[in-house]
């Protein structure tokens, strides 16, 4: 049985508090969302970008699990991207890139839905910003537009590591991000500012490369000894760290074990003190 936990956005849409990602999973990508389903997955993360993602498997493997009764449609938080043409292999642009920018959103989205093989995303998340604050407007506005509760549930950004630049986007526009995606790690004080920001506006804070860019900070002396005490792993306390601190990390974990460690951090009850000692680290 699954135990993992939830936490509501601030439009009201229920995420998950640990997410499956499918980047760099090529042919793999629908027995590896198969297996994070059947663990009790219910966030999957996804992009409209074939360069590192192959959104049409993540929609096989959703599909295969919908038909044999395994899963409703509305137990799930699906979440994709679309990726600028800067962000995707030139051969392989899933739009227009002779289009607007408001085109090129649109037709992204009209393929994620083929791909997903859904009516609706849970959450459109803009992989990036674009180049200019006019252009990232444009693109912008036209995800608002699909943001109509009926096509798209909430919207998101990614790789946004300027808090000025995240408080102008929520400021300028009549719809702020519900999500902000980005790298967890020590080079931007492991987004410390932006953090706070979030939670001052309710926006859920999603990490990735939470274990692969922390190396030290998994084998430090504090985390080892509070993970031991819990008979728990380095990983897992960082993960349970994260969901106290109402962030939501994502893994793309291969193994059956780990998909079992990651939902496993639930049950485990990290006291203040040791909530501090961890975040002390992140000094
Ligand atoms: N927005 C963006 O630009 C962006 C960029 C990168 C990633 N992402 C998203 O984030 C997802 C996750 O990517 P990621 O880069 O954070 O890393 P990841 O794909 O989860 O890989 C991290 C590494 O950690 C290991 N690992 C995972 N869970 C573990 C656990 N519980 N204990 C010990 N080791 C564990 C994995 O090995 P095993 O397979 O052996 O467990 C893997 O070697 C992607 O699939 C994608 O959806 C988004």
């Amino acid at each position: 049985m699954s135990t993992l936990g939830w936490i509501t956005a601030a439009s009201g849409v229920r995420v998950p508090q640990v997410i499956y990602g499918t980047a760099w999973k090529k042919e793999r990508t629908s027995a590896l969302v198969a297996q994070a389903l059947a663990a009790g997955f219910r966030g999957i993360d996804t992009a409209c970008q074939p360069k590192h993602y192959d959104e049409a498997r993540v929609g096989e493997a959703i599909a295969d699990a919908l038909a044999r009764g395994t899963l409703r449609r509305e137990e799930l938080y699906l979440q994709t991207k679309f990726t600028s043409v800067d962000g995707q292999d030139p051969r392989r642009i899933p739009y227009d890139p002779r289009a607007s920018l408001a085109e090129q959103v649109e037709q992204s989205f009209a393929r994620s839905l083929e791909n997903l093989r859904t009516t609706y995303l849970d959450a459109l998340v803009l992989h990036s910003p674009l180049a200019t604050r006019a252009q990232t407007s444009e693109v912008w506005r036209a995800m608002q537009t699909l943001c109509d509760g009926q096509r798209v549930r909430q919207l998101g950004l990614s790789n946004c590591y300027d808090l000025r630049e995240l408080r102008w986007l929520c400021e300028a526009h009549e719809l702020a991000p519900s999500v902000l995606q980005n790298r967890f790690y020590a080079d931007t004080g492991y987004d410390r500012e932006i953090r706070a920001y979030c939670r001052e506006r309710g926006i859920l804070y999603q990490s990735f490369w939470t274990l692969s860019a922390n190396p030290y900070l998994l084998a430090h002396a504090t985390l080892r000894a509070i993970a031991a005490h819990h008979g728990a792993t380095p990983a897992q306390i960082l993960f349970r760290w994260l969901t106290l601190e109402g962030c939501v990390p994502l893994t793309g974990t291969q193994s059956v074990q780990h998909l079992r460690e990651s939902l496993a951090i639930f049950a485990i009850e990290l006291r203040d003190e040791e909530r501090a000692r961890i975040g002390a680290l992140l000094r």
